[in-house]
């Protein structure tokens, strides 16, 4: 008797883990492309700054996708002026142009590296 309780709840544990192991399947599938196809500098630092916490390349998820992003900058002219603009609000972070949610700040992130990302979240399609 005491082995079918112990059998059953480890089954009825194993079972109650199962969502929590693909969730997490899948967002180690989501970074995990992006170091595994993307070997640029911006994906890099995309990864090392742990942007992914908040942005995903083409669904929303908490912050706007790189995607979104790009496509809404896309027929800004001046184009160092936009990346310039950005870098600031990467390292200060912000609120206000996707809704009411602020981005944190990033004082890790130099202004060098700040540009490649944004460069890099530009180029996304
Ligand atoms: C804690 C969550 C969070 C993290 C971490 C985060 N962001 Fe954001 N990000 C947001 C939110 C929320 C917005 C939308 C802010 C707004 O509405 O103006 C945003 C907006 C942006 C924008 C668009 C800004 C604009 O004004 O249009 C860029 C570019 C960006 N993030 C880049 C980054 C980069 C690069 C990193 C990693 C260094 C990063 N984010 C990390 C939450 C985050």
């Amino acid at each position: 008797m005491a082995r079918f309780i112990c059998i059953f709840s480890l089954g009825f544990c194993v079972l109650l883990s199962a969502p929590i192991f693909a969730e997490s399947a899948t967002e180690a599938a989501d970074k995990g492309s992006v170091q595994i196809k993307d070997t640029s500098a911006g994906a890099r630092l995309y990864v090392m700054h742990k942007c992914y916490e908040c942005h995903r390349a083409q669904k929303h998820h908490i912050g706007p996708s790189w995607q979104a992003i790009s496509q809404r900058y896309s027929k800004e002219e001046d184009k160092a002026r936009l990346v310039a603009r950005l870098s600031v609000k990467v390292i200060e972070g912000g609120y206000g142009n996707w809704g009411t949610l602020p981005m944190n700040s990033n004082p890790g992130v130099s202004p060098e590296d700040a540009s490649t990302l944004v460069e890099w979240v530009l180029e996304t399609n």
